[in-house]
């Protein structure tokens, strides 16, 4: 099939477009500079004149804490940049998989999320994601779209690539140990979005991989796997810190546990825990 993928640059469009083409699909990777959400008004005949059977929308503006101070960019690129690439695959006869975020919730809860839960976000990137969800509905009911978290990988930059840097650079890491969720590797995210295409199925489906924890337990994950890999490690004290003693300009949820009751029988393989999963990814990064 032929599968146009935006933000093609970023950590999980990356992943995505090497992961489609591993099976055999045609991938059209597209970057800002062929598809910009900012510039909502040139998007959606850019998307349907690629005339793909399928659109992977990647592309979001996903600096949380900026997103406070630039909410109409935020907004222009997650809300109405995710509304055109919603019009331009109806309008291209295409069907689309939208990405969303636990970060549409308020974290404030201590039961895992399910697909049926109305977003309560608490940061302006939250907000944004949630009405990008909405819009991406009503456009095109019978999209797909995919709430995933605490996403890291290969490609790109996130949580273990800092800690692995950090690891190298300082004697002390202090992580926060009050923020509960899964991390979740992008070549499982791509495995199971893929899988979803296949099932033919629609609607908004939960993805992370197995298992809880908090930020601080997997960065002594990471520290701990990558220096037995042979990582450089200068880091002598890795330290546990609430997250008040962490500053940061945007609110960020408690507790971001998806519940995925709904995609295990669907997918229909064991989803990894994420503790496996980082093993792997480790295992692929040059160290
Ligand atoms: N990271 C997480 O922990 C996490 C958690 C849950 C859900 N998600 C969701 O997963 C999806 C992928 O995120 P990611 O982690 O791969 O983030 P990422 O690495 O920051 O990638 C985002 C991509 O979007 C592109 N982009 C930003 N503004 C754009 C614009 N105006 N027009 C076109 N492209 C634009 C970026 O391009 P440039 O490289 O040019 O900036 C980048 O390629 C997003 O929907 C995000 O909300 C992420």
């Amino acid at each position: 099939m032929r599968v146009l993928i935006t933000g093609a640059g970023g950590q999980l469009g990356k992943q995505a477009c090497l992961g489609f083409a591993a099976k055999g699909d045609e991938v059209i990777p597209a970057g800002r500079a062929e598809l910009d959400l900012s510039a909502p008004q040139t998007v959606a005949d850019a998307v349907a004149a690629y005339k793909a059977d399928w659109v992977i929308n990647c592309a979001a503006y996903t600096q949380v804490d900026k997103a406070e101070d630039e909410p109409e960019l935020a907004f222009r690129v997650n809300r109405d940049g995710a509304r055109a690439v919603a019009e331009g695959a109806k309008q291209g006869n295409s069907r689309l998989l939208h990405v969303s975020t636990d970060f549409i919730f308020a974290g404030d809860r201590s039961l895992p999320y399910t697909e049926a839960d109305s977003g309560t976000p608490i940061s302006l990137y939250g907000q944004s994601k949630w009405e990008g969800e909405q819009a991406v509905r009503e456009v095109l009911p019978e999209a797909l779209i995919v709430r995933t978290a605490w996403v890291y990988g290969v490609h790109g930059n996130n949580f273990v690539k800092t800690m692995l840097r950090l690891m190298a650079e300082r004697e002390e890491i202090r992580v926060v140990d009050d923020q509960i969720g899964t991390p979740t590797w992008t070549a499982d995210i791509v495995t199971a979005m893929r899988t979803l295409i296949e099932k033919e199925v629609s609607g908004t489906w939960n993805f992370t991989n197995e298992g809880v924890t908090s930020w601080f337990d997997f960065a002594h994950e990471i520290i701990s796997i990558a220096a037995q890999r042979g990582h450089l490690r200068k880091v002598r004290r890795l330290l546990p810190i609430p997250s008040r003693e962490y500053p940061s300009t945007a609110k960020r949820p408690n507790y971001s546990v998806l519940n995925k009751e709904k995609i295990r029988p669907v997918l229909g393989y064991e989803i990894p825990h994420w503790r496996d999963s980082l093993h792997s990814m480790l295992a692929e990064m040059p160290l």
